[in-house]
């Protein structure tokens, strides 16, 4: 796919640790929640974001500065230009009538324009957003704003209930309030929710990182295990089709080892 100039329009401080930016691109790019497209910065680099609000002619990303190229993201200024390659691999699917979507931290890029597209099929949408404290709670006015009912959990409790998204989840499944279960974020909370959404017997999507270098399903960077990309066949898995794969237990880095084993050891 070509890449396609795009202006910044606006770079907000989201919450700690976070940016928000709006893109206008050159050409209008499609998009589903649940996509991603490839974010270039010239003489920088090109990564992967997923697409978090907006539309083809204005698209919003919620940035986590966690290395290089994303504390350039932050200095991004207004009139700086871009470019966008995309929109790359597997939407979600709209199942059910009453839709728990599960955020930690920024994870819930993905889950702020689904929980707005699941209430305008007349989905119900229980909005639940974790993080460590109460500055590490991203797009949390728009994720209420599109939940029926919205949660919060935080670590330390200084925010909404103390505890972790799936605490919530659980209950959920457990009082047969959610008949589908949506989720984004760090790989240890998706797992549990995969493993609450199998014992609850209810039908699950996750949104999963791997590495991703093409976006293309050419390079191999972001293989699963089983024959799977993440940019192709994802980075919306069914939970069933993540049994037997690297999902839960390895996930590699640039060079494609684990990322425990490429950190130098001292
Ligand atoms: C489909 C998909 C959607 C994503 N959506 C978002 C999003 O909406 N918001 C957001 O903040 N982040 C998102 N990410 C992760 C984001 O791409 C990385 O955080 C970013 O590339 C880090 O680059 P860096 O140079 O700042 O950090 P680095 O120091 O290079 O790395 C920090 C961490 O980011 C991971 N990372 C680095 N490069 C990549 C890459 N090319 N692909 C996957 N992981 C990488 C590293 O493995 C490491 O764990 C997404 C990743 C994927 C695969
Ligand atoms: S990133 Fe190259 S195959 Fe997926």
């Amino acid at each position: 796919m070509n890449p396609v100039p795009a202006r910044v329009v606006e770079n907000r401080r989201e919450c700690e640790r976070t940016r928000v930016l709006r893109l206008e691109p050159e050409e209008e790019v499609r998009w589903l929640p649940g996509q991603f497209l490839m974010l270039g910065i010239p003489g920088v680099d090109e990564k992967p974001m997923a697409f978090s609000g907006g539309d083809e002619r204005e698209l919003v990303l919620t940035v986590e500065v966690v290395g290089p190229f994303t504390r350039r993201c932050a200095r991004l200024r207004p009139g700086d230009w871009v470019w966008v390659r995309g929109p790359y691999g597997r939407p979600f699917e709209p199942v059910g009538r009453r839709a728990a979507v599960v955020a930690g931290g920024t994870g819930v890029a993905p889950l702020v324009p689904l929980a707005r597209w699941l209430r305008e099929r007349g989905i119900r949408v229980h909005g639940i957003l974790g993080g460590p404290h109460r500055d590490r709670l991203p797009r949390r006015r728009e994720l209420e704003r599109f939940s029926d009912e919205f949660y919060l959990t935080t670590e330390d409790g200084s925010a909404g209930r103390k505890g972790y998204p799936t605490d919530v989840l659980e209950g959920l499944l457990r009082d047969g309030r959610v008949d589908a279960v949506y989720a984004c974020g760090p790989e240890a909370m998706l797992a549990r929710v995969v493993e609450l959404a199998r014992r609850f017997r209810v039908p699950c999507q996750v949104s999963v990182v791997r590495y991703v270098k093409c976006g293309e399903g050419v390079c191999g960077s972001c293989a699963l295990g089983r024959g799977l990309l993440v940019c192709r066949d994802g980075p919306v898995f069914w939970a069933e089709e993540l049994e037997g794969t690297e999902f839960g237990r390895v996930r590699r880095g640039a060079s494609g080892l684990p990322e425990d084993e490429e950190r130098p050891r001292s």
